[in-house]
């Protein structure tokens, strides 16, 4: 049976063979935003296993003995996989090796974190997850929004525009935080607005959050598509909608456009 290593209890020193994982969370963006028991945990890592969002520049404070394994890039002819990278970290605990599993945001946000925990645990590896600052909430904060305001929002739904949006309340003051959303933004417009969200809606893109490019644009739901296409929106983004956009230095300039005519003039 795998044992979880204690809160601040000396990584290392648990795990039938001295090997260890720790999954913790860099929060999104910058270096700042990682929790101290994070930055304990790297400094005593041997091998840093990165995730594609993770704050890159914890990076350049490392060791320079600890290897850094990019799990973003292709190793040899493909990406890792997600069992692959599930197998990497247990192998490389078998083999006493202390590892952090460095993600983006909170690694059981979105994050595929509790899958990895459970593959440590099944194989008999010791496993540390240490919460990081997710970008769902910081990084609507980065633009001025909080994601719960008194007066104009009591509660929040995250989720990935992958799932099914029309089962969330649809209204202007539960607010909606969209992850993942870019590639199928038009999607999730047209999901809210046939499920009855208002098409006044407030809404805010936030690109890079945290990072020297952030980019903030704000806009109404009806509307956001193509505002994204017209400013030619990237991921990484996370997508607010609701009410409390409107708190955001950034509504001032918000872009709205007129509704597109039905069909295209002959
Ligand atoms: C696979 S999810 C991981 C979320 C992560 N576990 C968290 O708690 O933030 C990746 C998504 O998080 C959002 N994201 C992460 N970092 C971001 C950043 N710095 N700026 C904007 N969005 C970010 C984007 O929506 C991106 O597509």
């Amino acid at each position: 049976m795998a044992r979880e290593l204690s809160p601040h209890a000396p990584a290392g020193s648990t795990g039938s063979t001295g090997g260890w994982v720790a999954l913790v969370g860099g929060g999104p963006g910058s270096s700042g935003l990682i929790t101290a028991r994070g930055l304990e945990l790297l400094g005593q890592a041997d091998v840093v296993v990165v995730d594609a969002l993770a704050p890159r520049d914890l990076l350049e404070d490392l060791d320079p003995r600890t290897e850094v394994i990019d799990a973003s890039k292709r190793r040899g002819r493909h990406v890792l996989s997600q069992e692959e990278i599930d197998a990497l970290l247990v192998d490389l605990a078998h083999r006493g090796k202390g590892v952090v599993r460095l993600k983006g945001g909170d690694p059981y946000v979105l994050g595929r974190g509790g899958e990895e925990a459970a593959a440590c645990r099944a194989a008999g590896v010791a496993v540390e997850v240490v919460p990081g600052i997710t970008s769902a909430i910081a990084v609507p904060a980065a633009a001025g929004i909080p994601v719960t305001h008194r007066g104009l929002s009591r509660g929040f739904s995250v989720i990935t525009a992958h799932a099914d949006l029309g089962v969330l309340p649809q209204r202007r003051d539960h607010t909606l935080i969209l992850l993942m959303g870019v590639s199928r933004l038009r999607d999730s417009v047209v999901s809210l607005l046939e499920a009855g969200s208002d098409a006044a809606t407030p809404a805010a893109i936030i690109e890079r959050g945290y990072l020297p490019d952030q980019r903030v644009t704000t806009t109404e739901l009806r509307c956001l598509a193509d505002v994204a296409a017209r400013y030619g929106v990237t991921a990484p983004a996370v997508i607010v909608i609701g009410d409390v956009v409107t708190l955001s230095p950034y509504w001032a300039d918000r872009v709205v456009e007129e509704a597109r005519p039905a069909s295209p003039a002959a």
